[in-house]
């Protein structure tokens, strides 16, 4: 068979597509790694969909399985190995099930994959989902297909995300992709390319859309979100947007602002948050509009300042905790969540000691905790040593953990007592008398389904807690 890889210079190129099956498809989508993909899943699903494929959630019914992949540390990877050894195993009762390889572990490892993985067909980086009708065209006729093009442009800004596993109230919106800030343990720069924002009325049209549908909660997605930038004027490109002055373009506390003005009743969250690029502005906005919502996600990836150096992450301890300071000064009930990773190279136990001072000090409402995982091609990888044994990573992972679970549920406790909005977003998992929504810190409330529908508002108070829920009683809305 041969392997055909798409490049730029086919992009023209109108390939015939196979109209006689065209509309009796089947295709089966599973998503790893952060919400980006899942997101990009949708936009997946909608190209997909416009060529006659529809979605559905029994593989043995498929006619091709897209499996979106992570390549954030090598356990992501390793688990979509062992899917894939279950997938072979399916494809022997549907052998001609195709299977294609989406995101970035197939941007990492490109044609490596087909190699490697004698089962996958096709395989697409995360820039190549226009391409997909002509890449599955060409697996239909036998061949193996892959484009792993990054692009400066593509955003996906006019494709209309086909809501795959929705609850029709909370949405992603995509306002951004790629990274350029070059963590040196991390990936996403490689896998996703250059940073680049998406038009703000494109955004602003999606979430107006979700809205009339019925939606009440959009989380607004980019690895850096505060670095949002976009201007229409072409003379401000590159490094001449990123520096040009605040009038001329708008940056994330203004496209916050205008997503926030389609409707009070429409709920804006954002992921995730850069500790460098947060502004005030973006801090003024969240407390001056109700539906901002009051939470942030804000990785500190380590407590020690020499080792946020060795990662890039371009701030220290200290400046760290002024922003976290600025946060609480501005928007005092603000919830505040964290990304750390223990054993990064050369950390020494006094080192991780700050990290674990840091989690103290902070008390955040939840944290991702990771021991650091050597990704093959980063800065890091070239010029550090991985010299922290793995029994001492884990231990220090171990540590965080049990200080992340008291604060978690310190802070819940803190709750109890207190009353909040709630958006209502699904039946409880535990009891389908009680329903499940979220306050606009994005604390997990749990309380009696009475006639409550979904989708809707109501006050709820707090009477106790546990280390992951909040559970209460609806009451009338405070009057002030
Ligand atoms: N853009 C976000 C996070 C993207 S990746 C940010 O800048 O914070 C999500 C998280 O995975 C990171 O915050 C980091 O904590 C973790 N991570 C990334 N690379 C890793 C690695 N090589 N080993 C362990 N954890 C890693
Ligand atoms: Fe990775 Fe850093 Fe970019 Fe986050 S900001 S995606 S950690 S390089
Ligand atoms: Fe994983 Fe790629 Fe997201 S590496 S965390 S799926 S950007």
């Amino acid at each position: 068979m041969e392997e055909k890889i798409i490049d730029e210079n086919r992009q023209g190129e109108i390939l015939m597509h196979d109209s006689l099956n065209k509309g009796n498809k089947k295709m089966f989508i599973e998503s790893y790694g952060c919400q980006m993909n899942f997101s990009d899943s949708e936009i997946v699903a909608s190209v997909m969909h416009e060529e006659g494929y529809s979605p559905t959630d029994t593989l043995k019914d498929a006619d091709i399985v897209f499996i979106n992949t992570c390549s954030i540390r090598e356990n992501a990877e390793l688990t979509i190995r062992k899917r894939l050894k279950q997938i072979s195993e399916d494809k022997t009762k549907n052998p001609n099930l195709k299977v294609g390889i989406l995101g970035c572990m197939a941007e990492r490892l490109k044609s490596k994959l087909l190699e490697e993985e004698k089962l996958v067909d096709l395989v697409a980086g995360p820039d190549a989902y226009r391409k997909l009708p002509e890449l599955v065209n060409e697996v239909e006729g036998g061949d193996k297909a892959v484009n792993v093009v990054l692009s400066r442009e593509e955003t996906y800004s006019n494709i209309d995300p086909f809501r795959i596993n929705s609850n029709g109230i909370t949405a992603f919106v995509s306002i951004m992709r790629g990274c350029d800030n070059m963590c040196t343990f991390c990936v996403v720069p490689f896998t996703r390319g250059r940073e680049r924002s998406r038009d703000p009325y494109s955004i602003v049209e999606e979430a107006t859309k979700l809205y009339q549908q019925g939606y009440k909660e959009v989380t607004l997605l980019g690895q850096n979100v505060d670095s949002y930038r976009w201007s229409d004027n072409p003379d401000l490109m590159g490094k001449a947007l990123k520096e040009a002055p605040r009038d001329e373009v708008v940056d994330f506390a203004k496209l916050l602002v205008m997503v926030a003005e389609i409707s009070p009743e429409l709920r804006v969250r954002f992921t995730t948050s850069h500790p460098k690029d947060i502004t005030d502005d973006v801090l003024y906005a969240m407390a001056k509009y109700e539906n901002i919502c009051n939470y942030i996600h804000l990785p500190a990836q380590s407590g020690n300042s020499r080792v946020l150096e060795l990662m890039n992450r371009t701030y220290t301890r200290e400046w760290y905790l002024d922003k976290v300071n600025r946060i609480r000064e501005l928007i005092p009930d603000c919830g505040i969540s964290t990304d750390i990773i223990t054993g990064f190279c050369t950390e020494t136990e006094e080192e991780h000691q700050d990290t674990v001072s840091l989690m103290e000090l902070v008390g955040y409402d939840m944290a991702y905790m990771y021991y650091y995982s050597e990704r093959p091609g980063t800065l890091a990888a070239k010029k550090y040593k991985d010299d922290v044994s793995l029994e001492d990573k884990k231990r220090r992972l171990q540590e965080i953990i049990n200080i992340q679970n008291r604060k978690s549920l310190e802070n819940y406790q803190k709750s109890v007592g207190k009353t909040y909005k709630v958006l209502i977003e699904s039946v409880a998992r535990k009891s389908d008398q009680q329903l499940f929504g979220r306050n606009s810190q994005n604390q997990g409330i749990v309380f009696p389904r009475e006639n409550h529908q979904l989708g809707t508002y109501v006050w709820v108070k707090i009477n106790k807690c546990t280390q992951a829920t909040l559970i209460g009683e609806v009451v009338e809305a405070p009057q002030n």
